[in-house]
């Protein structure tokens, strides 16, 4: 018996994280392998191998998070497993069900046109970089109804239920393409718009293909979350002067987003809610491509720390001129760790409006949105907002609502009309 119950898997650009959820009998060998006594860790090592070799083969891993629950309790890279632990195969039958051969005289072009699909489609199922294809080359031909599938797919985290052979050309074609399917339902941070996807245009899959425990448990907790008005999970929650959060409130699933910080030491000040830490990661790659070269100053923040700030501000500038930068405890969105505070070399890595005029502010304001942030204090919004314009602080609304805010140009008051 392996010492996982589950998987879940994270595409972060072309590669991926792979959580492996612990039986939580299994709670002690993860304990000792954290501990490092070496011949665990072998071991330990072996059963993660073991069990990625078995149900996601091929699949181009970059690290592996051990879960358990929640909580996250190691982060080991991927290649270190690969090269310490020994083999053992016992792979899950990998072959597709629409092959075609090339003929001499073939172009995907033709071939796309035979089966009523793309070229795109094409390239993206047999992972060709070129055109280029060859006499009895094996092309694999995914089906109108996969690619329709695939397409209603978010695309990030992808998990679905197994048996039933609909389900298991959807789990080949989705393999091809990158995306995974696990045992036990469908779950991730999309998993409530794939689900009701799924679920409208593929009703007979979803009864027994799709659902699992997990997935049944995920959906109701949502309805359920959707219920309370004042969701403090929800990617939308409003935090503002009107809408203050407990002080007891610590979001879950912190985690430390892999960006570049003008400081090297932990503070908690680098954490960010999971969600919107993989976001944030995807804009600054990005970012980088376009050779701008961004910072993250300051994420989650407690309420403990917002009150010896906002207090700190009051000192300095009084109350109602610290109130328009700075929030009362309870009322910051720095303590949902959904908001990052971002600068550039060219402002001495400040928070200073000066950094809208910089070649990185004006990048992010174009460009925050296609990864799911929006500014949320924006010029000319003050008396919505309550706040002076802020170009460094991002806010994760996640990606359609930020696109939507930002063509608007509205606020996330105005979006949610609310004030
Ligand atoms: N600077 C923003 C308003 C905050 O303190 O949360
Ligand atoms: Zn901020």
């Amino acid at each position: 018996m392996n010492i996982f119950i589950n998987h879940k898997i994270i595409k972060v650009e072309d590669e991926y994280i792979v959580e492996l959820y612990l039986q939580r009998q299994y709670d002690e060998t993860s304990m000792e392998f954290l501990s490092n006594k070496q011949e665990k860790v072998k071991d330990f090592k072996k059963e993660i191998k073991n069990y990625i070799e078995y149900k996601i083969p091929n699949l181009r891993i970059k690290t592996i998070n051990i879960m358990l629950g929640s909580l996250l309790i190691a982060s080991i890279p991927f290649s270190s497993i690969n090269v310490e632990a020994s083999t053992h195969s016992n792979p899950i039958p990998t072959e597709a069900t629409n092959n075609y051969a090339v003929k001499s005289g073939d172009s995907l072009f033709k071939i796309a046109k035979k089966f009523g699909i793309t070229v795109k489609h094409l390239k993206d199922f047999n992972h060709l970089k070129t055109n280029l294809i060859y006499p009895n080359q094996i092309i694999y031909i995914p089906t109108k109804e996969i690619i329709k599938i695939i397409n209603s797919l978010p695309d990030n985290i992808i998990h679905i239920g197994h048996q039933g052979n609909e389900i298991k050309n959807i789990q080949r074609a989705l393999n091809k393409i990158g995306y995974h399917l696990a045992v036990d339902g469908i779950y991730g941070p999309n998993t409530k718009s794939a689900m009701l996807r799924f679920q409208n245009q593929y009703k007979n899959l979803a009864d027994d293909g799709i659902y699992g425990p997990n997935t049944k448990n995920y959906l109701e907790q949502e309805l359920l979350n959707n219920n309370i008005k004042s969701n403090l999970s929800d990617i939308l929650v409003l935090v503002n002067k009107n809408n203050s959060i407990s002080s007891d409130y610590i979001p879950k699933n912190l985690v430390i987003p892999n960006v570049s910080f003008p400081f090297k030491e932990y503070n908690p000040k680098k954490l960010m809610r999971k969600d919107a830490a993989l976001a944030l990661e995807r804009l600054f790659v990005q970012g980088k491509r376009e050779n701008i070269d961004l910072y993250a100053v300051s994420g989650y923040r407690s309420y403990d720390r917002q009150n010896t700030i906002f207090n700190s501000n009051v000192n300095k500038h009084g109350l109602e001129t610290a109130n328009q930068f700075s929030a009362k405890p309870g009322q910051s969105e720095h303590q949902t760790g959904l908001a990052m505070d971002i600068t550039s070399r060219s402002v001495n890595f400040s928070l200073t409006q000066n950094f809208g005029k910089t070649k990185e502010g004006k990048w992010i304001k174009k460009n925050a949105h296609k990864f799911g942030f929006i500014i949320r204090y924006p010029q000319g919004k003050e008396s919505i907002t309550g706040y002076q314009y802020e170009p460094w602080h991002l806010r994760y609304v996640g990606n359609e609502t930020a696109k939507d805010i930002t063509a608007k140009n509205i606020t996330l008051e105005e979006y949610l009309g609310r004030k």
